[in-house]
């Protein structure tokens, strides 16, 4: 990171725990440059123990940050602990996008629309399905049912290895969303347009899942969430089986436009220039 930056115009963080992976400063960092901003982004690592001062620090001003995001595991904390958390971020129970406004801080989850975002410029269309399946009942998937279920998608059938989690998630959401056992995960793909995952099955180092795709309808698209690496296994084995596949990483970049808008005043473009340079950094 360039620190000479850092003592002019505003300045945001990432926080997580670890934080030192994170490509958010890539990204900021790029837009800051590509619309000459005298700001700065960058990690900051807080232990869970040390966020609540953390938190403190940035409502007293004495930080001297406008805001920032929220990474694992500080997400929940992040939405109990600002002033005036949306109602996106209630619904979720966690908040990843934190700002100062009016002396009060607070607080959104991108997330959601970084899926949809993602999905509307890659795949057009991709919401006029009657029914999508989404694998995974943990927290990426409740902003990601919440997103799919705002557009529109009035039948989601949530598959999950753990079917207790996924029945409490389902409950959350009324009866548009149908909670599955992984027995039943080619039952539910038949007629389905859009299928979704959102585990970290076949993310680097874990094992790839073994899917048959072939009940979905022909013209059916599959995005999985995860983006290391950029072609899953399970877009792999969906695009072998010839269906159109959407990445993971457009959702990443596009979860960050509203957090660097609020922060620096100008709504910056998720272009093919920044997709490379995370890409070249993987
Ligand atoms: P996140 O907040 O990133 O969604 P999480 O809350 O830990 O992370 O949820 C991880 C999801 O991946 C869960 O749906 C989990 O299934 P369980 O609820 O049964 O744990 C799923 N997952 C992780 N590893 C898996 C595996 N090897 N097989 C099947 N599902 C797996």
């Amino acid at each position: 990171m360039d620190d000479s930056r850092e003592t002019i115009g505003r300045r945001a963080f990432v926080t997580g725990f670890p934080v030192k992976h994170s490509r958010s400063p890539i990204i900021h960092g790029y837009w800051l440059k590509s619309l000459s901003l005298d700001g700065s982004y960058r990690a900051h690592e807080v232990a869970p123990d040390d966020f609540p001062a953390f938190i403190q620090s940035l409502k007293s001003g004495a930080s001297d940050f406008v805001g920032g995001n929220v990474t694992i595991p500080h997400k929940e904390m992040a939405f109990k602990l600002a002033d005036e958390p949306d109602d996106l971020s209630q619904e979720l129970g966690a908040s990843n996008t934190l700002w100062l406004e009016d002396g009060k801080l607070k607080a959104t989850n991108t997330d959601g629309r970084g899926f949809t975002a993602n999905l509307d410029e890659r795949h057009p269309g991709w919401d006029k399905v009657r029914s999508a399946v989404i694998l995974g009942a943990g927290g990426a998937s409740r902003a990601v049912i919440q997103a799919v279920r705002d557009r529109g998608i009035r039948e989601i059938h949530l598959v999950n290895r753990t079917v207790a989690r996924a029945v409490e998630l389902a409950d959350r959401f009324g009866e548009a969303v149908h909670p599955h056992p992984m027995a039943a995960l080619s039952e539910v793909m038949k007629g389905a347009g859009l299928f979704i995952n959102t585990t970290s099955l076949g993310m680097e180092g874990e094992i790839a899942p073994d899917i048959d795709f072939s009940p979905l309808q022909p013209d059916a698209v599959v995005t999985d969430i995860v983006y290391v690496p950029l072609k899953t296994p399970i877009l792999a084995q969906a695009e072998m089986q010839g269906f159109a596949t959407v990445d993971g990483l457009g959702m990443l970049l596009h979860q960050a436009v509203p957090g660097f808008e609020k922060w620096f005043g100008k709504r910056p473009v998720v272009d093919g220039t920044l997709r490379a340079m995370i890409i070249a950094d993987m």
